[in-house]
């Protein structure tokens, strides 16, 4: 049963606030204490891999300033703290002997972590695939499976005495469906068969990783980040409905439909049952403890005959709701979804990123210093509200995580965009608080929740999103 906000703080007891990032993002470092490559390495060397020819190469040069930038989120106030190991620091080409210099360093974070007063907790898979395991097939191979599950292994016998939130992977839909069916991300593969199996096989690396998990660490509460998130056709055709349910199909149900209920969405299992041997779906439906949501708002989509699986990003209604972020928002469909996960794999949701991010000109500091984010402050107070609105109306929502807490490498789109709560300047690598850094601190402390504004879908779109869903 969820717990409904007590008169005292507006949110439940013991209710988690943290950062999150990723490894790849913010590290750089990328040839130091014996790393291996990584896909993403590798995608920032092809012409064109990322948006003007920018790397994680120095990133926010967090592997040198990790002490700096968690007395930062001891400042904000922060309870957790999300992060990833980089596979490649650790297994420099993704199996056999450990680098122990890569894990030293998970474990001095680790320990700053906790000395600050926060709690780590540890994603094991953000996009960095080891260069060599790709070399070797990658998720395509079914041997990914061992590999992932021995890696576990390492990270929890090192961290596990201290770590006790594990995540297996960060949105595991986005990476399969971008690397390795439209290209757009590492490792750049546009190949429908590749991409069908990559499903399969993260998902039974996620039930092997669970369960070496929970033998190394059985105190600790496991799950995976997923990006589950309202399809809405652009227009209410019938082509485009159908987009819609395919695309809610493989963005939001490929995942947590084996992992939670133990079956593939109809519209995935025969394209899947080629690779799916006797035995696999019980590996893949092992118990967790939470469901990890990233949102940061409905997709419109399309049908379209040029993308793969015949679905694509469409536009948003004239008029949308956008707090200026420059993305249609619509804090409802959060508010539904919070509500709409609990109660279809009943576990605790931890929203594990919500964020937003603008073009790189944008929430630079003053003269005197100031950075002045606005839009961000709107954008997370009417997020955070709609998530109060659903803890009211039922939802278990056991913790919220901003992305990010500072500004860092958005993957494809290299350091063009921010999503920072703190200002970086790339180029002297000086942080700078921004007003929603000191937002965010305020509503930890107790500030009262903002004002619920539910942005609402004009009814024809409303009608054909659940016309998509029918049935599923
Ligand atoms: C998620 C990722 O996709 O959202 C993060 O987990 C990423 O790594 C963040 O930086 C913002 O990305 P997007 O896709 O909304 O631009």
């Amino acid at each position: 049963m969820a717990k409904k906000p007590n008169s005292k703080s507006a949110w439940p007891k013991g209710f988690v606030w943290g950062t999150s990032s990723s490894s790849y993002q913010i590290e750089g470092a990328v040839n130091e204490d014996g790393r291996g490559e990584s896909i993403w390495d590798a995608q920032c060397k092809k012409i064109g891999g990322v948006a003007f020819g920018h790397t994680g190469d120095v990133a926010c040069d967090h592997y040198h300033r990790y002490k700096d930038d968690i007395a930062l989120m001891k400042k904000l106030g922060v309870g957790a703290y999300r992060f990833s190991t980089a596979w490649p620091r650790i297994q420099p080409t993704g199996t056999g002997a450990v680098n122990q210099a890569g894990l030293d360093f998970y474990d001095r974070i680790t320990d700053t972590v906790l000395e600050a007063g926060i709690e780590p907790w540890v994603c094991l898979y953000h996009w960095d695939l080891p260069l060599a395991l790709h070399d070797r097939g990658g998720w395509i191979n079914r041997d990914s499976t061992g590999w992932f599950a021995d890696y576990t292994a390492i990270v929890a016998r090192r961290l596990g005495d201290r770590v006790k939130n594990f995540a297996t992977f960060n949105e595991l839909s986005v990476f399969t469906l971008f690397g390795y069916a439209y290209g757009w991300h590492a490792p750049g593969l546009k190949d429908e068969q590749a991409h069908f199996k990559s499903i399969h096989h993260v998902n039974l690396a996620h039930g092997a990783s669970i369960d070496v998990l929970r033998s190394l660490v059985p105190d600790a509460q496991l799950g995976a980040v997923h990006n589950f998130t309202p399809a809405v056709p652009e227009k209410a055709t019938p082509k485009n409905i159908k987009a819609a349910r395919d695309l809610h199909e493989h963005w939001n149900l490929a995942f947590p439909e084996p992992q939670f209920l133990g079956y593939y969405p109809p519209g995935l299992a025969k394209a899947l049952e080629p690779y799916i041997q006797p035995g696999d779906m019980a590996k893949i439906c092992r118990p967790v403890d939470w469901f990890g949501l990233n949102h940061y708002g409905p997709i419109f989509c399309k049908a379209s005959t040029e993308y793969m699986h015949g679905f694509a990003w469409g536009g948003s209604p004239d008029n949308a709701p956008n707090a200026k972020v420059g993305w249609a928002i619509y804090p409802e469909m959060f508010t539904e979804t919070l509500l709409e996960l609990t109660k279809r794999y009943k576990v605790p949701v931890i929203v594990a990123e919500n964020g937003c991010g603008m073009g790189s000109g944008s929430d630079v500091p003053n003269a005197k210093g100031v950075a002045n984010d606005s839009h961000r402050v709107d954008f997370l107070n009417q997020y955070t509200a709609a998530m109060h609105e659903a803890i009211a109306k039922g939802a278990d929502v056991k913790g919220y995580f901003v992305w990010s807490m500072m500004d860092n490498f958005e993957w494809g789109l290299g350091y063009s965009q921010r999503y920072g709560m703190v200002h970086v300047d790339f180029d002297t690598q000086k942080r700078t608080p921004k007003e929603s850094f000191h937002w965010f601190k305020r509503l930890i402390a107790g500030a009262p929740v903002g004002a619920y504004k539910n942005g609402k879908l004009p009814t024809d779109l409303r009608a054909a999103y659940e016309k998509a869903r029918e049935g599923l």
